[in-house]
């Protein structure tokens, strides 16, 4: 029986599996310079062209060139979501996300196969990752969410399939380090969740089955890097676009928001570009006295340039993480095929700070939360493990350094710890 351990993530997504007996993340792209990433973007690309579908950074640089298609990332936020049951159209066909979802996933598992060799059989058995919460107010949604993408792995070819808290997988892959008894706090921040597990590890426990009276707390929030993005899109970047312009006729009224957040969030973006939204917008533009700012949105609209704002967006964010400013170049979205310019935009630390203040509340409180299920204070913990692309922003490290100053910090690996404790939890389920 072949097995392994599949972190489907919002913006990344990886598979660990045996080979030759040896723990092992696929190497699942190369890029452009010739190096193997064990991670592929959550990004599929519909080209119509060639009428092919494409993964991961092959994906983004397909749209970001230019091509022809339609670009979805961020697939896994539609999971647990009310649009879950929605189709979409590309081009003359209907899909369901479900459908979507299963070609990304069916992707991954051919990698993998790919990867092990032909004389290697099938992937069968799978322990596939979940948020604490895929969606945090409703428990049905939370529940079907988990049957749909059992479902979707199962279409993919996985006959044996379950299911572990993604911050558990991350204590599995910790534990394989930890040399004596401790208390450890995991913290996984990453596109689309941040999620917590208060659990006992030790090289002994590491071997046994049955871990349930280990585990002391598991919490969530669906909240991560990819509402950072929003965020930081709307109060330092939509304006240029119109945000809150007032209209001419009522100055008390201002151009409606729901425009902006919806082009700012990622799995979202295409409404944007229907033909209805751009006829309400040219509406909207009559009663404007400064028009520049929709125009802009409006070309960027008709020449589908959503996707290549957020990930100006996302890359500054990425940027002020190691340096206090950065130039967001939004003219590099009107270089080809429009008439009209636009300068591009200073950001700085301080206002991805103001941006993400709310965020990092709500997540801290839901943290602290987690501790309260436990019956812990925060002096108990010992040990703070992160992982997740979002917990190397300062503003995390800071907020975790503040709440467990006497708590050993270990910063785990970004982006395979989950994937990686989740290979250690298929092999003792299906080994
Ligand atoms: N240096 C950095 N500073 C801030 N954010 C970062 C940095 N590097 C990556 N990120 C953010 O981390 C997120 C991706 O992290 P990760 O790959 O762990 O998420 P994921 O596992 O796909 O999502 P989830 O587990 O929530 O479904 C993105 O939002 C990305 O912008
Ligand atoms: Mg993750």
């Amino acid at each position: 029986m072949t097995i392994c351990g599949l972190d489907f993530g919002t913006s990344n997504s990886t598979i660990g599996v045996l080979q030759n007996n040896q723990q092992t993340m696929v190497p699942l792209e190369q890029d452009s310079d010739g190096h193997w990433h064990s991670t592929l973007p959550s990004a599929l690309f519909f080209g119509f062209e060639a009428d092919q579908i494409s993964f991961g950074r092959d994906a983004t640089n397909r749209y970001t060139n230019g091509e022809p298609g339609r670009l979805m990332r961020s697939m896994k936020s539609l999971l647990g979501s009310a649009s879950m049951a929605d189709t979409t159209q590309v081009k003359n066909r209907f899909y369901t996300y479900d459908e979507i979802v299963g070609f990304f996933v069916a992707s991954l598992k051919q990698q993998a196969e790919k990867f092990l060799g032909e004389n290697s059989p099938a992937l069968e058995s799978v322990v596939i990752g979940r948020p604490v919460y895929f969606n945090d107010t409703d428990a049905e949604l939370d529940s079907t969410a988990e049957e749909h993408l059992a479902a979707i792995a199962r279409l993919a070819g996985y006959k044996d399939v379950s299911f572990q808290f993604e911050p558990i997988a991350a204590a599995m892959d910790y534990e394989k380090n930890v040399t004596s008894e401790e208390l450890a706090l995991i913290v996984d921040i990453g596109g689309g969740t941040s999620d917590f597990t208060l659990i006992r590890l030790s090289p002994e426990r590491h071997q046994q089955t049955d871990r349930q009276s280990d585990f002391l707390a598991n919490h969530g929030i669906h909240l991560g890097g990819t509402d950072f993005d929003r965020h930081l899109s709307v109060t330092s970047i939509m304006p240029e676009f119109g945000m809150g312009m007032p209209m001419a006729a009522r100055p008390e009224l201002s151009m409606p928001g729901h425009y902006y957040f919806e082009l700012a969030t990622w799995h979202r973006i295409h409404l944007m570009y229907q033909r209805d939204v751009l006829l309400e917008l040219n509406q909207l533009r009559l009663d404007l006295s400064n028009k520049a700012p929709i125009d802009k949105l409006l070309d960027l609209l008709k020449r589908k340039k959503g996707h290549h704002l957020a990930a100006l967006v996302e890359r500054a964010k990425i940027e002020l993480s190691s340096c206090d400013a950065t130039e967001v170049d939004l003219q590099s979205l009107f270089s080809d095929g429009s008439d009209l310019t636009i300068n591009n935009c200073l950001l700085t630390q301080e206002q991805l700070h103001l941006s993400l203040k709310r965020d990092m509340n709500k997540i801290f409180r839901a943290l602290d939360e987690t501790l309260t299920q436990a019956g812990l204070q925060h002096k108990d913990i010992k040990t703070v493990f992160t992982t997740g692309g979002s917990t190397a922003l300062p503003m995390v490290q800071n907020c975790i350094a503040e709440a467990f100053p006497n708590a050993r910090k270990v910063a785990g690996d970004l982006y395979n710890s989950v994937g990686s404790g989740l290979l250690v939890e298929a092999i003792k389920r299906y080994q």
